[in-house]
């Protein structure tokens, strides 16, 4: 199923995010956990924060391991870290056992950790087709149409037999540990995240324009799960049917 939802407003958007991750862990039987691959970014900072202010309702952080869809290859207090960045606006907030968190080593050898964060996707996610099946993926979305890490033009990646790679972002340079194309497209839930009018036009472009159809981000559709838009009505300002 693919499903598009527009939010006036981000807290809106992080509310239903919330509810449907109250919903997942609900009908999680005992002994057995949520799997999360996260993002990083702006646009998960915000919904982090939103989902994890307002404790009253809580998720059930108990039941959820956390992973990451994507590392920048440094140590986990610079300020570039996704780890960092998740810390400080999720982790801080809410009771989550450490042996929950699966974070992705960036102060490692890229190739290296790459090799150590296959092995924990194999170990600790249950695989369905020979891949680890996520319950959920988070991702967010650049305004040239990457998602995770893979950026425009690095299909190999996408289409990697790896869970994950060690990869050079094309403009700064900087390695990153991102997951691949089978293991998004393995997931049981898909969710992109998507606020602002800066992502509008990539945002038609990704669901409207056929000719988008080699970026990353439209390559985003898990075979047998459910793929969900998330987006503010800015991002969402260009599409014709919303
Ligand atoms: C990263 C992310 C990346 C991000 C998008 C959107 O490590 O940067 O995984 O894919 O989600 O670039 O980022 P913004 O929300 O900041 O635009």
């Amino acid at each position: 199923m693919k499903e598009v939802l527009v939010f006036p407003a981000v807290e809106k958007l992080s509310v239903y995010l919330k509810e449907l991750l109250i919903s997942k862990t609900g009908n999680v039987p005992d002994g057995k956990y949520l799997s999360v691959a996260l993002s990083g970014g702006s646009t998960p900072k915000m919904v982090f924060k939103h989902i994890s202010s307002d404790n009253h309702c809580d998720i059930n952080w108990k039941k959820i391991r956390l992973f990451w869809v994507d590392e920048r290859c440094v140590p986990p207090e610079d300020e570039e870290s996704n780890f960092n960045m998740t810390r400080n606006n999720l982790l801080v907030n809410i009771n989550i056992p450490d042996e929950n968190i699966f974070r992705i080593y960036g102060e490692n050898d890229p190739e290296d950790e790459a090799v150590r964060y296959n092995r924990i996707l194999e170990k600790n996610v249950d695989p369905v087709n020979a891949w680890p099946k996520f319950d959920i993926v988070l991702l967010g979305l650049g305004e040239d149409g990457h998602t995770a890490s893979v950026f425009p033009g690095n299909n190999s990646l996408f289409h990697s037999t790896k869970y994950s790679e060690a990869v050079t972002h094309p403009q700064s340079g900087q390695r990153r540990i991102s997951l691949t194309g089978g293991v998004i497209n393995n997931a049981e839930m898909v969710i992109f995240v998507v606020t602002g009018s800066g992502k509008a036009e990539i945002v038609k472009r990704v669901l409207e324009d056929d000719t988008a159809a080699d970026l990353p981000a439209s390559q985003v559709n898990p075979a047998k799960g459910d793929l969900i838009w998330l987006l503010d009505d800015r991002a969402a300002g260009l599409l014709n049917n919303y």
